[in-house]
């Protein structure tokens, strides 16, 4: 079929998510391969998103497509009664790369699906029915997750479940409570935290959620002092802290799980993307002793036909095994420094670039109409003007997709790439620049 045909089909009949239908003019991917992928025309793009943050091993591995055909021709799926050695074994090496005592896993179709299994586990162990989750965050589309979202994706979902209660995370680049130091406001985040449990009443207070380090709201990286003091508060008022990794694991920010940069265990940790690459759809709810104990005793009434699906655990066994082989966690934190600096060096020369935010291969340019005060070059929503259609114009011009959406833009390639692919990347960033500092002198 030529690209035409294809694209006239599948605006006959696709639905795409969170986009108006009109509004609607794919390009067709045809194939990937590494960190390229090529559409039906044949042109060439860096995935400089690997997919939605999710192909971190980059595409094609021979050795996960190897695995997935092997057990393919033994059983594609099981029933969720019973057990299956590729289920088994991947609990088991997720337990190792996870950190504490995060040892069993409770296998999900996606991530939404996982943290809606972590509010149910979090209200049912603690008697609790109060979630906590943060402004300037996201956990999913399904109805809990996107009302513990914090921001405009929850608006069209309310009023969402009942019991959801949302608080300010720390922004040191803009922080809300008065301070540019990064500590300080970590610490007086921290405590507006503590003012508002004490009020909101701690023990009718289930879990705090959080992303350890904030995702599609522009990857902000709280200071550790903030988060530690979040497991302290935790602690203190018998609350379950739920690291939602679903972005932030599998290597993301340079260790294996985003949590690890603040050597803080939390109670449960919420998964997906990375634990697959997205070969196939596979997330996972993880919990701590503490949690296991008590499902020992009560029944966890949850689950979908899919869990533990037998590929899927087959294809995060590989996976994992891809990540242990090419090192690729030390990868993302080395060549995480590399990318750092040359985004830091494109923000000294561009008057529209704000903020250059990195940790490991996760990175967030943020745009400013003016670096003294702050002020959004194209606010929430695009409420002042729509740059981030422009900007992914000129990425895909040269051969470059990344994520761009009202004053970010993300950088979050696949953990294979090499420096000389990060040159090429951040040269067609560069030129791209050229038009949001055009809209500021
Ligand atoms: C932090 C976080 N949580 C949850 C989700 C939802 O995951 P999924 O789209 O796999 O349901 C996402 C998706 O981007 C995410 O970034």
């Amino acid at each position: 079929m030529t690209t035409q045909e294809l694209k006239k089909l599948d605006r006959q009949h696709l639905i795409y998510s969170w986009k108006a239908q009109g509004a609607v003019d794919p390009i067709i991917m045809d194939r990937a391969d590494g960190i390229y992928m090529w559409d039906t025309d044949g042109k060439q793009y860096i995935d400089g998103c690997a997919g939605l943050l999710c192909v971190n091993i980059g595409h094609g591995n021979k050795h996960v497509q190897n695995a997935m055909k092997a057990q393919m021709g033994k059983a594609c799926y099981v029933g969720t009664m019973f057990g299956s050695e590729p289920k088994a074994r991947l609990g088991e090496m997720i337990s190792e790369v996870t950190p504490g005592d995060l040892d069993y896993v409770f296998f999900t179709n996606a991530g939404a699906e996982a943290v809606e299994n972590a509010i149910k586990a979090a209200r049912w162990f603690t008697g609790r029915h109060k979630i906590y989750a943060r402004w300037r965050g996201y956990h999913g589309a399904t109805a809990g997750a996107i009302t513990l979202t914090g921001d405009p994706r929850r608006w069209p979902a309310e009023p969402g479940i009942p019991g959801v209660v949302h608080y300010f995370g720390p922004y040191p680049y803009n922080c809300p409570f008065g301070t540019d130091d990064p500590e300080e406001c970590g610490k007086r985040t921290l405590e507006v935290l503590k003012t508002q449990i004490m009020l909101d009443g701690p023990k009718t207070i289930a879990a705090i959620f959080m992303e350890p380090i904030v995702g599609t709201n522009g990857i902000i990286i709280p200071p550790k002092n903030y988060v530690q003091g979040v497991r302290q508060l935790c602690d203190e008022n018998g609350i379950l802290l739920v690291s939602d990794e679903v972005m932030a694991g599998w290597g993301r920010t340079g260790r294996w799980f985003g949590i690890d940069n603040f050597d803080v265990v939390p109670d449960i940790i919420t998964t997906a993307k990375g634990l697959t690459s997205g070969y196939v759809q596979l997330g996972a709810m993880i919990w701590n002793k503490k949690l296991w104990d008590y499902f020992s005793e009560h029944p966890f009434t949850g689950g979908l036909t899919y869990g533990g699906h037998a590929l899927g655990c087959a294809t995060g066994i590989a996976n994992i095994e891809v990540y242990k082989k090419e090192n690729l966690i030390r990868k993302s934190a080395d060549n995480g420094e590399y990318l750092k600096k040359k985004l830091e060096g494109l923000k000294e020369n561009h008057p529209s670039l704000g903020d250059a935010r990195c940790q490991g291969l996760w990175a967030c340019l943020e745009l400013t109409s003016d670096k003294k005060t702050k002020a959004p070059l194209a606010g929430y929503t695009d409420s002042i003007r729509n740059v981030s259609g422009e900007l992914t114009k000129r990425f895909f011009q040269n051969g470059l997709y990344l994520f761009a959406k009202w004053d970010f833009i993300f950088i979050s390639p696949p953990l294979i790439i090499t420096k000389e692919q990060i040159d090429s990347m951040v040269e067609i960033i560069d030129k791209a620049l050229e038009y949001t500092d055009s809209l500021v002198t």
